[in-house]
């Protein structure tokens, strides 16, 4: 098999795809990228990014080293095939893994002997050698042998610039040995660090233990902060206070909930494949549980403050700020801003937002409303996500009723002041 790496393809060019294809063409790789979104696929050609982690510039800057394309012919001759495609969830909260197994039938049809594929979606222990080596062995190839085949999950947190692709240590789990090691000296061109674990199943369920430690993390703080609520004591406090033990204690902060894509879905990822050998995870479903709740119990956050102020929820004009599930970014993918403006408005309140990132709420029919306006015509803000460019401590001054789900005003006493 070659040693030699030119070019790798990358299929989907999303939050993760895409920095992995910035970070593969500043080495001098030429990177193929494939994507079924024909529209993506223009703008991306146009040198226009829609992901903040990737400057427009700086993916125009590869010039002829970037190729977007819907063909997936272009992908012959790469030395690697990286599958970065979504995997969500289906109507029943199952693993709806038709992208994973779509992409694998597309690469089975150009597949040459010699490419290495790694899947890079999180998913289940067993997905890599169960869904994807069956469909890419129909190109008649076998794994380990013709092809290699290898599992790297990825660790992207989109909106951060500290840790990034270069030095966030990327774990691969090879069919077989080589298949790792032929892994491995591909993200060596990128990362600074690669470890090598026994399997892909190892590598799948590394990713998932990441992912779950989160969930159940924050719902730990959540409901504490439901219970330190209800006594009266400032969670906010607590959480600094424990944060100071130097050893055997790791700081989650609580909020208006869980969102982004990731840790809302992983957990029924590993409880579909816990059932197939008669297994509960009663610890991690308890947690989505919780985090599924956590909104509901912020609007009656809210619901609390109006009234103490005189006011029904209902006819009361409530600015949200904030809407992506986190700073930084304009996803809104499980954004729990959503669950809130929808029960909110269930109990009759008028809603508006303003989020820097976020544009239009389209299924909601609404705008980014100017801050300072929608500030001063509401009868309660409420601080959901937090983007550097908005002044929430200005918002202390300027609200008739401040709610703060972030603990970004702790520290200040004030009359029209609430926090979480
Ligand atoms: N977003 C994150 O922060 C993050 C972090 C770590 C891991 N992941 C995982 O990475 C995977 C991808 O997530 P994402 O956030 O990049 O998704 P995304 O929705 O941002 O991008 C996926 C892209 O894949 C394209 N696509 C779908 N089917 C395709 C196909 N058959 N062929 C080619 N392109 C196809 C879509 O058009 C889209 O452009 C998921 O499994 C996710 O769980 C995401």
């Amino acid at each position: 098999m070659p040693t030699n790496i030119e070019s790798i393809g990358i299929v989907g060019l999303g939050y993760v795809g895409l920095p992995l294809a910035l970070a593969f063409g500043r080495e001098g790789v030429a990177v193929v990228g494939l994507d079924t979104d024909g529209a993506r696929v223009e703008r991306l050609a146009a040198g226009v990014s829609d992901i903040e982690d990737v400057p427009s510039d700086e993916l125009a800057a590869l010039g002829e080293l970037f190729t977007p394309t819907t063909d997936p012919a272009a992908l012959k001759g790469c030395a690697a095939i990286l599958i970065c495609v979504p995997t969500p969830l289906a109507n029943q909260r199952e693993p709806d893994l038709g992208y994973v197994t779509a992409s694998a039938r597309t690469i089975a049809s150009v597949l040459e002997a010699g490419q290495t594929v790694v899947l890079e979606s999180t998913t289940y222990p067993g997905t890599t050698r169960e869904e994807v080596l069956p469909l890419l062995e129909e190109s008649g190839l076998s794994a380990g042998t013709d092809f290699h085949l290898a599992y790297s999950p990825e660790r992207i947190d989109p909106g951060r610039s500290d840790h990034t692709v270069a030095n966030t240590p990327k774990v691969v789990g090879g069919i077989t040995p080589a298949c790792a090691e032929r892994a491995a000296e591909i993200y060596g061109l990128i990362c600074e660090e690669v470890v090598t674990v026994s399997s892909p199943e190892a590598a799948e369920m590394s990713k998932l233990l990441e992912n779950i430690f989160r969930s159940v993390n924050i719902a730990l703080v959540n409901e504490l902060a439901q219970l330190t609520d209800r006594l009266g004591i400032d969670i906010w406090e607590v959480i600094d206070a424990a944060a100071t033990k130097p050893f055997g204690f790791m700081r989650f902060d609580p909020g208006p909930g869980m969102g982004g894509h990731c840790l809302p879905v992983d957990p029924f990822y590993l409880a579909f494949k816990a059932r197939e050998v008669d297994f509960y995870t009663e610890f991690v479903e308890l947690a989505g549980k919780i985090n599924q709740s956590h909104p509901l119990f912020c609007v009656r956050k809210m619901e609390r403050a109006l009234n103490d102020a005189g006011k029904p929820v209902k006819g009361s004009k409530v600015l949200i700020v904030g809407v992506a599930y986190k700073g930084g970014v304009a996803d809104l993918r499980e954004a729990p801003a959503l669950k809130i403006i929808r029960h909110l408005r269930e109990l009759g309140a008028e809603i508006s937002y303003h989020d820097p990132h976020v544009p239009q709420l389209r299924g909601l029919g609404l705008e980014s409303a100017d801050l300072g306006e929608a500030v001063a015509a509401a009868d309660l803000v409420a601080i959901i996500t937090t983007h550097p460019e908005v002044d929430h401590l200005a918002l202390v001054e300027s609200a008739a009723l401040l709610v703060d789900f972030r603990g970004v005003t702790r520290g200040i006493e004030a009359p029209n002041l609430v926090r979480l």
